[in-house]
């Protein structure tokens, strides 16, 4: 008897994660994987990502890092800033997240974001709170601010916890900047910005997220930051790296776009295209384009 021809796994309903890519594929992103890409002047790749399914999608896209942003207050939860977003929704997303990376036996780098108040009062409540969401599956978190922020950078280092910076627009303060605004414009706000990012790399953060900070800055801060990654969102083509908001990368803001957004969807047959085109114009130095998404 001829033995039956294999058949293709059923398929299964409510957005099947892809296929693992073969074992030898891609390297899990570590944190020496991170620096070495910095060192050699690699782009970084970071995304937003908020489900198991488009975390699973990113992965096979290529996509480095993917953050579990607050901004998920904003995408996911309606709201009209990420202020109300809680730590217990953070550990939910994070978890949904890793969940799905661990299921499609993806290779990317997962970062938590720290939400409004969970790292304000103390060092040892950020603490508390980073083991939150590192138990949930993060593999570095990032919280907003300088200055105040450096010590618990310094205190969460120490203990074995990677931490990413984020400085320039910080959306948790937008009632105290008045508004999405560019930040680090002027000779002083840009001095503020330089002392605070190299505090915060002295502090022991490995990466820095510049949002909304001119881009001749931005640029400069990268060539002296050599220990601390940044990655730009709306700080011009000169990071060491670029993140977005998924959402908006899809087209799916249907508000005003910010000017520093490229729709990725435009060109592309599909979530996962869109996602490798912006894989690659990050890479090879075409997207974000200065005079087009920058100040
Ligand atoms: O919350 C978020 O998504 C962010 C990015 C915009 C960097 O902080």
């Amino acid at each position: 008897m001829n033995p039956k021809p294999a058949q293709p796994p059923a398929a299964s309903p409510y957005g099947t994660l892809p296929a693992a890519p073969p074992a030898a594929a891609r390297k899990p992103i570590s944190l020496p994987r991170l620096r070495e890409m910095h060192a050699q002047g690699e782009k970084i790749t970071m995304l937003t990502a908020y489900d198991a399914t488009f975390a699973a999608v990113a992965d096979a896209a290529g996509v480095e890092c993917l953050l579990v942003g607050d901004s998920l207050g904003m995408v996911c939860q309606g709201l009209t800033s990420t202020v109300g977003v809680t730590l217990e929704t953070m550990r939910h997303h994070t978890e949904c997240v890793a969940r799905g990376l661990r299921r499609a036996q993806a290779t990317a780098w997962l970062i938590g974001d720290l939400p409004f108040g969970s790292y304000h009062e103390s060092k040892e409540q950020a603490l508390r709170s980073a083991v939150v969401l590192m138990q949930a599956g993060a593999h570095m978190v990032k919280l907003e601010g300088g200055g105040w922020t450096t010590d618990t950078v310094h205190f969460l280092v120490e203990r074995g916890i990677p931490v990413c910076a984020h400085l320039g627009l910080t959306p948790q303060t937008v009632h105290a900047l008045g508004g999405y605004r560019v930040q680090g414009k002027g000779d002083e706000a840009a001095a503020t910005l330089k002392r605070q990012a190299h505090e915060l790399q002295d502090a022991g953060a490995a990466m820095l997220v510049l949002e909304m900070v001119p881009a001749a800055l931005s640029a400069a801060l990268t060539t002296e930051l050599k220990h601390c990654a940044t990655i730009g969102i709306g700080a011009g083509v000169g990071t060491a790296g670029q993140v977005l908001v998924l959402h908006d990368m899809l087209g799916m803001n249907l508000g005003k776009m910010p000017k520093f957004v490229h729709n990725f969807m435009n060109d592309a047959g599909s979530v996962r295209g869109a996602m490798q085109a912006y894989v690659n114009a990050v890479k090879e130095g075409r997207f974000p384009v200065d005079t087009q998404h920058a100040w």
